[in-house]
């Protein structure tokens, strides 16, 4: 099937839809490219945002990635230089007048396809973002070794794509839409695709699967790319894994890590014992098949060789951990010493136990202080209980769990 089916659905329907105007009330946020879990995962929380910053947003679409990206930057007062790649102008058009509307000068769009990458010219890069795209092409192996080909040794890549289990149900529909009438104009099958959203027996795997709202609320772009799209793939997690190393790169991430831990999802250590047996994405690949509500997987990856040294390193004193979305102070607020934190994601609702440590560290998170100044602080509240080696207990789960939750990050000093 060509590539001018896929450009034309999104002339047609840029996806996701956004109105440039709403960029004076709100940033999108999400992941992957939130600067700090490139910083954590790809530059070991050791990167220097003051340096000049390299970025590729490869399938910007209508810009969330390349938006936030280009924000956070900027916040960071980072010489950024960032490069915008997709092949749908009505896309572009959208991700620019956002860009604009945030006089954001960093950004420099191309029109072009990401299989053209190598032909513009445009040199090695930090970071590449492609989120939600490499499912869309005709050789997904091509398209991520030759965003691979552009990386600076040092650099990575953050990835997104479709989860199969999550999207139970989706495929089916795509089959009985096509037979519905492959060949009609766009509306019209966005026409016939509402019609039979609302006649849907309770048994269809679509209606019976209830993690797919989020396309459902986007309008008719919503519904063309979900259940109309010219070419989609899903993958499971072993799949991607075999996609990121078939590109030369090496997984260091996927987010957020709770959702691929087994023990995220029950306690009972009989189950538990075999899966720890096997290797970190070979446990992700059981835990997507225990929880069954993964319709994306975001990974974030770096040339093979560079994995170990590129994750930000817990035991390093200097490492300064931040929190994102909120600050230590009123998350520990929240929390009963010792108590449990309940977290809910499409439908699965997981229980974490913390630690009586748990609340102080998080409170004395600013952002600014480094590990050993945290525990220095500590000790000086109360140099009895905060010993050396009961603050590096605490500070390991405290890190562990809140790291997996997507909120704890290293950053260096400075
Ligand atoms: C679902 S949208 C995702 C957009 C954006 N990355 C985001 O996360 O919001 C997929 C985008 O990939 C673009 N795309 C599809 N195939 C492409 C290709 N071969 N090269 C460049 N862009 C492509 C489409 O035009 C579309 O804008």
């Amino acid at each position: 099937m060509s590539d001018d089916r896929v450009r034309d659905q999104y002339e047609a329907y840029p996806y996701p839809p956004r109105d440039p105007r709403e960029e004076t009330k709100r940033l999108i946020e999400g992941s992957p490219s939130h600067r700090l879990e490139i910083d954590h995962y790809i530059f070991a929380g050791q990167r220097d945002w003051r340096q000049p910053f390299r970025a590729l947003v490869a399938g910007g679409g209508t810009g969330d990635g390349l938006v936030m990206l280009a924000q956070q930057l900027a916040d960071a007062g980072c010489p950024a230089e960032i490069h915008y790649l997709d092949l749908s102008h009505a896309s572009r058009n959208i991700a620019e007048a956002r860009i604009r509307a945030r006089e954001l000068e960093s950004v420099t769009f191309h029109a072009a396809a990401i299989e053209q990458l190598p032909r513009l010219g445009l040199g090695s890069f930090d970071y590449i973002d492609c989120c939600g795209v490499l499912h869309h092409l005709a050789d997904p192996i091509a398209g991520l070794r030759i965003l691979a080909a552009s990386l600076s040794p040092t650099g990575g890549i953050g990835l997104m794509v479709y989860g199969e289990f999550g999207r139970s149900g989706v495929y089916p529909m795509q089959d009985l839409l096509r037979m519905l009438g492959e060949s009609d104009p766009a509306e019209k099958r966005i026409e016939t695709a509402k019609r039979l959203l609302r006649q849907l027996p309770a048994t269809n795997l679509f209606a019976r699967n209830p993690v797919l709202g989020d396309h459902l609320r986007a309008g008719d772009a919503g519904i063309h790319d979900l259940l109309l799209h010219a070419r989609d793939r899903a993958y499971r997690v072993a799949e991607l894994v075999a996609l990121i190393d078939a590109a030369g790169l090496a997984p260091t991430a996927l987010i957020e890590p709770w959702r691929y831990d087994p023990a995220s999802y029950f306690a009972d250590q009989k189950l538990l014992a075999p899966l720890n047996a096997l290797d970190r994405w070979q446990r992700a690949a059981a835990a997507e098949l225990i929880a069954g509500n993964l319709k994306t997987h975001i990974a974030y990856a770096v040339p093979k060789g560079r994995a170990s040294l590129a994750v930000a390193d817990p035991e390093d004193p200097s490492a300064v951990p931040v929190l994102k979305g909120g600050d230590g102070i009123e998350l520990a607020r929240g929390l009963r010493p010792g108590g449990k934190l309940t977290v809910k994601a499409d439908g699965v609702e997981a229980r974490f136990a913390t630690s009586a440590g748990t609340g102080p560290i998080l409170a004395a998170i600013d952002g600014r202080r480094s590990i050993a100044q945290i525990a220095a602080l500590l000790a000086e509240q109360d140099i009895k209980r905060w010993s050396p080696a009961y603050f590096a207990g605490e500070f390991a789960a405290a890190y562990k769990l809140f790291n997996a939750l997507n909120r704890l990050f290293l950053t260096r000093a400075g």
